[in-house]
């Protein structure tokens, strides 16, 4: 488990105990679902998605594919909230029906790029399953089907999510906290 760096401080914002249970809740609908599927097929948005899809994952007993897809935001220096393709899936979508896994979604800028393309090769269905919500920072609408918990305008990390590549092995959702943030929060 990685430990917090000097000048930075980590406060549990959604336990180890609290995700466990969310992800459950979220299995059960989706089984319930997805049940008469027999074209279904996840694809996690990496690389934040990872921890929370192989946890949901392991509890769907219906028959799927898994595949990823990954995106990036250009620089600001670029039109703000373009977003670039790393990683495309390996499989045709064609007549599936696609459960698309992220960890949070924030602008939505970067779910409803995904979203759309993916419309255009002819799924059966798409349907958006998100741990986190930040839903104050939308500037794009973004349907999130499956919906794990809403939460304020932090920057979280954990369970997948990181701060520079750091942290995402963390098995609970944390806010980093520095000097100046609880300076911040004092005030
Ligand atoms: P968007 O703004 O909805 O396009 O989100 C883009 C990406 O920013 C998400 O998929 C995350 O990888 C990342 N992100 C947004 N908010 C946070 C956060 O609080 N912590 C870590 N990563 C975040
Ligand atoms: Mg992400």
């Amino acid at each position: 488990m990685p430990t917090p760096q000097e000048n930075e401080s980590l406060r549990v914002l959604i336990s180890q105990r609290d995700l466990e249970r969310k992800v459950s809740e979220l299995a059960e609908r989706i089984n319930r679902d997805y049940a008469d599927s027999d074209q279904l097929i996840a694809i996690g948005v990496l690389k934040g998605s990872v921890f929370f899809m192989s946890d949901l994952l392991k509890q769907i007993d219906v028959p799927m594919q898994v595949d990823f897809f990954q995106a990036a935001s250009y620089g600001s220096s670029t039109v703000p909230g373009e977003v670039r393709i790393k990683r495309d899936v390996d499989v045709s979508i064609r007549g599936k029906d696609v459960l698309l896994i992220e960890d949070i979604v924030d602008t939505g800028h970067t779910l409803n790029t995904i979203l759309s393309l993916l419309g255009f090769r002819e799924p059966r269905s798409v349907r958006l399953c998100a741990l986190l919500d930040k839903s104050a920072r939308r500037e794009k609408e973004v349907k999130i089907d499956y919906s794990g918990f809403e939460i304020d305008d932090l920057f979280v990390i954990g369970y997948g999510l990181d701060f520079n590549e750091k942290y995402r092995n963390l098995p609970y959702i944390g806010v980093l906290e520095t000097p100046s943030d609880s300076q911040e929060e004092n005030e």
